[in-house]
């Protein structure tokens, strides 16, 4: 087994909420609730919640934008704070992240080559021709023209605009790339064509990926193997294809169905997080049909049984095991 690329060991973030008149924190919001779990280089690892289950806190936990409460995170081996310490700039290169929206991570005062030379600038020490080669290399890896880089951002569609920030990602070479909800903001066929670009991208160039998303469709489509969230906390993961067929966490399962269109997202309601944030015991209870007294104890993550390896669901009650 290859070392894990990026590493998640037992990592927590939690944020102050309140501030009291002296400027003390009166109460904290746990974001991200002790989840351990890695990824191998080449791999690509789907993570799905609904909205404010903290996949974006881990995203950006592991570019170091965020620091974790407590836990360790590792990227080839090393510490975060280690990286972040000794050698911020090559982990800036490796570790590279894509968001939501186009329009709103392009300056839209810069043409997209100001863009991409800035990003070169910034994240490595090439001279301008290799820059410029470097670019024309890039834009022909997200199959944009090179007419491109005399435009602003507000020319392009959403679709052509997500396939730049993924070029402004990919320009350093990471080995890394985070990807959160990338295509969420875009019609479905687009969608399907950023997809399928992803992929191919990802056996080209052998780069790993992180994708976050809520729409387990396209989750389904990338990512070989997935972690779900529920409230900070992975509550099932594995292999996609086994977790779909078996899902075994009750939440999976509402997620599964929730979804009525490949393609089309979810939302759920959740309007009892705000009370989670302090609760013992496993946070989807109040919501779950199976809930008893069991559960005001949290559940720990166990291999599922019968699984062929790799599938493990926090729960006390699994749909396996129901008689
Ligand atoms: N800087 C912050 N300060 C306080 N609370 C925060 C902060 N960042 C995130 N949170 C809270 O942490 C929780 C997790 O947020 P996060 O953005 O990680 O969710 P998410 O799963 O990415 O949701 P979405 O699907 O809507 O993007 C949310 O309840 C959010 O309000
Ligand atoms: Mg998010």
């Amino acid at each position: 087994m290859p070392e894990p690329l990026l590493q998640f060991d037992r990592v927590t973030k939690e944020f102050d909420l309140y501030k009291n008149w002296f400027g003390k924190t009166s109460k904290r919001f746990r974001a991200v609730n002790e989840v351990t779990w890695q990824v191998e280089p080449g791999a690509a690892l789907g993570i799905v919640g609904e909205s404010g289950c903290g996949k974006s806190t881990m995203a950006r936990m592991a570019v170091g934008l965020e620091l974790p409460t407590s836990g360790e995170i590792r990227f080839a081996g090393k510490t975060l704070d280690k990286w972040l310490k000794e050698e911020a700039l090559l982990l800036r290169q490796s570790v590279q992240m894509v968001f939501q929206d186009p329009s709103a991570s392009l300056n839209p005062r810069q043409r997209i080559r100001e863009i991409l030379e800035l990003q070169l600038q910034r994240l490595t020490d090439f001279r301008a021709e290799q820059r410029m080669q470097r670019m024309k290399e890039v834009l022909e890896q997200v199959q944009l023209p090179l007419v491109a880089l005399d435009r602003y951002p507000h020319e392009f569609s959403g679709g052509q605009a997500q396939r730049i920030s993924i070029a402004r990602a990919l320009i350093s070479k990471p080995r890394l790339l985070l990807l959160d909800e990338p295509v969420s903001a875009l019609d479905v066929s687009v969608q399907a064509q950023i997809l399928l670009l992803l992929e191919e991208m990802r056996k080209e160039l052998g780069v790993t990926y992180v994708f976050i998303s809520h729409d387990l469709a396209v989750v389904e489509q990338l990512c070989p193997s997935v972690l779900v969230m529920y409230a900070g906390s992975i509550v099932e993961s594995g292999p996609t294809n086994q977790l779909f067929q078996q899902r075994n966490h009750p939440y999976t399962d509402l997620l599964i169905r929730s979804v009525p269109v490949p393609g089309k997202s979810l939302e759920l309601k959740s309007e009892e997080m705000a009370n989670l944030e302090n609760s013992q015991g496993c946070a989807f209870r109040n919501r779950c049909s199976k809930a008893n007294q069991q559960c005001s104890q949290a559940p720990i993550l166990k291999e599922v049984s019968g699984s062929m390896g790799g599938h493990e669901c926090a729960c006390h009650y699994p749909l396996s095991e129901a008689a």
